[in-house]
């Protein structure tokens, strides 16, 4: 029977893992063997991961790979990936070693529009209210000053703030709907801090505004907090070549190939289960750089899914056409990212993710991670129209099936030989190692 905890937080490191291990598995020895064989050995950096978030009591290692040749706006690129799919890095690889020779990859960021909310109720006449936010909106701006500062050093800032009257939603409730330029940051503290701040001016002020009724002076501020949702924070990859260039593997035509991925991207428009798994695809590639580079991959997740919905159906990122001759493939995407702050300069594998990417911007790295996706895409949709996603990605998994079986380097050899020839299935796999081992 378990019973529960209170000061968790308090214990050691070894008393957490003592306790973990006791209450929550059947062999508190091994446990602890697993947790303490990924401490880091350097104690600085384990210090550092252990003080990345709260009750850490172990690292939890995914691989970090490179997909190298990728072409992007005429400079070559080699991609840093973390991600635990076997085919994802190998995926990617093999689009940017095709569009290499093709052209390259083009991007255009199109925006870099944060946005925040102050979300609040106000009970009383709209027009006092708007009366209001005129007279404060200076002093909004004035208060937040200290916040501000450094970040309009450098260009950016707060660079709109509107009064929203969501009442037709919800009864009583209104925005401050904020946007702001945040340059290199990915900006969420900065944006929070200032939202919290034009929050405490906008109730304070309310309570001396002699334009408004006594009731009205109390506006109740519910929360204060950025949005993940980023549609003007926009960037656009593309690819283009003749569509007689388009010749992927030795399986089909390229007029075919042509015709069979626009039509993919065409179902994966209108078809909101497909479009899913399609984008599935994409958010492979984006999010291994984006956790590559130490930025946060949830908030992408919900900004580039909410944007897949935005005209109500969810829909395909990544569009294709073929005009005059002429294939074209590309993605919009909403991209909020840094290169400073958060773990960019704190966690060693980050730091050096962004030195292989050659230091970029925010800009620049929307415009890496934006072609990441794309690449992604062209690889899965390249192998779904041709010869099946399961034969690339069974090969991909194959070393996966033998470190499970505990294959020795040897055996791994001589069945990775074999299967160069022959379709990889769990069972065939299971079949021919236990052959060899008899
Ligand atoms: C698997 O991780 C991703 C794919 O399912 C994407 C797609 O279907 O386009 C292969």
């Amino acid at each position: 029977m378990k019973t529960p905890i209170s000061g968790f937080s308090r214990l050691s490191k070894e008393e957490k893992i003592e306790w973990i291990a006791e209450n929550y598995t059947h062999n508190s020895i091994e446990t602890k063997n697993i947790l303490k064989r990924y401490w880091n050995r350097e104690k600085e950096v384990q210090k550092l991961h252990d003080e990345f978030i709260e009750n850490t009591i172990s690292n939890y290692y995914l691989p970090l790979g490179i997909a190298p040749n990728f072409l992007i706006d005429g400079q070559l690129m080699a991609i840093p990936m973390a991600i635990e799919e076997s085919s994802v890095v190998a995926g990617a690889s093999k689009a940017a070693k095709f569009w290499l020779d093709h052209g390259g990859f083009s991007t255009k960021v199109l925006g870099t529009e944060k946005i925040g909310q102050v979300h609040f109720i106000f009970k009383g006449n709209p027009k006092k209210l708007e009366l209001f936010f005129n007279h404060i909106l200076p002093i909004l701006l004035e208060e937040a000053k200290p916040l501000t500062k450094n970040m309009e050093k450098r260009g950016g800032g707060i660079t709109k703030i509107e009064l929203r009257d969501k009442t037709a939603e919800l009864e009583n409730y209104y925005q401050l709907h904020c946007t702001f330029e945040t340059l290199d940051a990915m900006g969420a503290n900065f944006i929070n801090s200032c939202l919290e701040q034009f929050a405490l001016t906008f109730k304070t002020k309310a309570l001396v505004f002699d334009q408004f009724e006594e009731h009205e002076k109390k506006i109740e501020i519910v929360m204060s907090i950025l949005s993940n949702y980023v549609p003007n924070c926009l960037v656009r990859a593309s690819v283009s070549c003749p569509v007689d260039e388009l010749k992927v593997n030795s399986t089909i035509e390229s007029q075919d190939f042509a015709e069979k991925f626009v039509r993919a991207i065409q179902i994966a428009n209108v078809e909101p289960h497909r479009a899913v798994t399609h984008n599935k695809g994409i958010m492979n590639g984006i999010d291994a750089v984006v956790l590559a580079t130490g930025n946060d991959f949830r908030a992408v997740e919900a900004g580039v899914h909410a944007y897949a919905a935005k005209n109500s159906s969810y829909k395909s990122l990544t569009h294709a056409s073929i005009i005059d001759g002429i294939f074209s493939f590309w993605i919009e995407i909403p991209l909020a990212l840094g290169t400073v702050g958060g773990l960019t300069n704190l966690h060693p594998l980050v730091k050096l993710a962004l030195e292989i990417l050659q230091r970029p911007s925010a800009k620049e790295l929307m415009r890496i991670v934006a072609v990441a996706g794309l690449a992604q895409n062209f690889a899965a949709v390249s192998s779904l129209v041709t010869t099946g996603i399961q034969e690339g990605h069974m090969k991909m998994h194959l070393m996966n099936i033998l470190n499970q079986l505990h294959a020795t380097d040897k055996e791994k050899e001589t069945i990775i030989d074999y299967f160069k020839n022959h379709p990889v299935t769990h069972s065939a796999v299971v079949e021919i190692f236990e052959k060899l081992r008899s």
